[in-house]
């Protein structure tokens, strides 16, 4: 009988990336299979999330639930992984015992000698070290579930902006060698997937070695990976506008297949708080980034990330803020959060006078500004033809099919599901909140898999 392994994960798609390559590892090397239900699993994994104490929060409460199912099967084991493992290491297993695994983001592809070692006996495993980049040496070749796919490039960030954890629970700065990614890229490619999107913390900041030696960049490799065969759809997230070099503004100039999307956060409007976050850059350092992308790809759709209430923000900086918003026009959307005082950050320990309740209105103006603006945008389609890469069979009904656009948008249309993993040309014919509603105009033919789309 084979183990079968239950994975919950929280967080950023870095952490989805992960979770997918823990089940990965089991499968191969330990003969494990995945199953939807914690109930059935011999193995629970935990992948979880320290960016907000929120998320921190919840993963005791996970834990106090699958306690219960280990009561039941006590040969059942539990293993924590993700952000808060790699911070709080065994103090883990102080407040939760009956945990058997602590695992952080770079050992992961360990898991079949913990969960080996913790079988024979061996106590609780804790392993939360930085080995550099053996982890994806040590990964199995990912399996494709669909037309797109993630692939990590780059591990860690190095930027220390003064909220945030992840420098300190992911470690620093580390790329994949070029060589390796193309060869993802290419084994995903000959299964089918159609889209990519490379993953890094801080992902322009890329520095993967070329055969020769020398360091790549975030614009090579966008190119390298646009050459793969059956590769046309191109994403990357998240960057940093610090770090945002020439040659990456090029791409969208240059490659075809990078997406019209861009995540780039820009945290808050105020130059002050801007310092004070150590972010590296002012806000005319962004907006001019801004305009050199849209100079670059006119149908650029951007998306941001936004921090409310950091430390010291005044009515006057969170008015700065807004008009940041009005000026850049963010048509695809922010994440924006409540700050949130992360342990170890240096901006934990800044005077923070503000009451919740400001920040939680503030948030709530913020947010409905930025509804405002991505409602516009989706306006603005109605009535054009969009490129979708159809991802599978609509959520709603059978009979619809569900996809992206390039510039990120969800589509809903009628067609026939043997055209899931080819790209359609679509007329956006309806807006809903969430997703855009069309018709199929077009698609593209199946053996000319790469080429310009011809009549339906
Ligand atoms: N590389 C990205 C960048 O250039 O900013 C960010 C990656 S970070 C893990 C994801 C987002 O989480 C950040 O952009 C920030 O908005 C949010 N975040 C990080 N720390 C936070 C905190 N302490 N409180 C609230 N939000 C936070
Ligand atoms: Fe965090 Fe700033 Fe890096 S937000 S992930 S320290 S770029």
């Amino acid at each position: 009988m084979t183990e079968a392994v239950y994975v919950e994960t929280q967080g950023c798609q870095m952490n989805e990336y992960d979770a997918d390559r823990m089940v990965d590892v089991l499968v191969s090397e330990a003969g494990f299979r995945r199953v939807d239900a914690p109930e059935q699993a011999d193995l629970l994994l935990l992948n979880t999330c320290s960016v907000r104490e929120k998320a921190q929060e919840k993963v005791f409460s996970q834990l106090g639930r699958w306690r219960r199912l280990k009561d039941r099967a006590p040969e059942t084991l539990i293993g924590v992984g993700g952000c808060v493992a790699s911070q709080e290491g065994d103090a883990i297993l102080r407040r939760a015992p009956y945990v058997d695994l602590v695992f952080g983001p770079q050992t992961l592809h360990r898991l079949p000698e913990m969960v080996a070692r913790r079988r024979a006996g061996g106590g609780p495993q804790v392993d939360v070290a930085f080995p550099e980049i053996e982890k994806f040496d040590r990964l199995p070749e990912p399996r494709a579930t669909g037309p797109t796919a993630y692939v990590s490039v780059m591990e860690g960030c190095s930027k220390y902006c003064s909220f945030c954890v992840v420098p300190y629970t992911r470690g620093e700065e580390i790329s994949r060698p070029v060589a390796d990614v193309l060869a993802e890229v290419e084994a995903l490619a000959a299964q089918g997937v159609r889209e990519v999107t490379l993953l890094g913390q801080n992902v322009n900041a890329y520095a993967g070695r070329l055969r020769d030696g020398s360091a790549g960049d975030l614009g090579l490799l966008i190119e390298a990976v646009a050459a793969v065969p059956g590769i046309d759809r191109i994403r990357f997230t998240t960057s940093h506008p610090a770090e945002f070099h020439a040659g990456l503004v090029e791409a969208y100039r240059e490659v075809p297949e990078l997406a019209d999307f861009l995540h780039l956060p820009v945290q808050a409007g105020s130059d002050l708080l801007l310092r004070l976050m150590k972010r590296g850059h002012d806000t005319a350092a962004y907006e001019a980034l801004v305009a050199e992308l849209r100079a670059a790809r006119p149908s650029l759709a951007l998306a941001t990330d936004l921090i409310v209430g950091f430390p010291g923000e005044t009515e006057e900086h969170f008015t700065e803020t807004m008009a940041l918003i009005d000026r850049v026009g963010f048509d695809a959307g922010a994440f924006s959060f409540i700050y949130s005082p992360r342990p170890g950050t240096p901006a934990a320990a800044l005077h923070d006078p503000t009451p919740q309740a400001a920040k939680r209105e503030r948030l709530h103006r913020l947010q409905a500004r930025i509804a405002e603006q991505q409602a516009a945008a989706a306006q603005r389609l109605l009535g054009t033809v969009q490129s979708v890469l159809v991802e599978g069979v609509s959520r709603r009904s059978a009979a619809e099919l569900r996809g992206r656009t390039s510039c990120n948008r969800v589509v809903n249309f009628p067609g026939d599901p043997a055209l899931v993993g080819r790209f359609a040309e679509v007329r956006i014919s309806g807006v809903r909140t969430h997703s855009l509603r069309g018709e199929l105009e077009a698609v593209e033919q199946p053996a000319a898999a790469g080429a310009a789309a011809t009549g339906a």
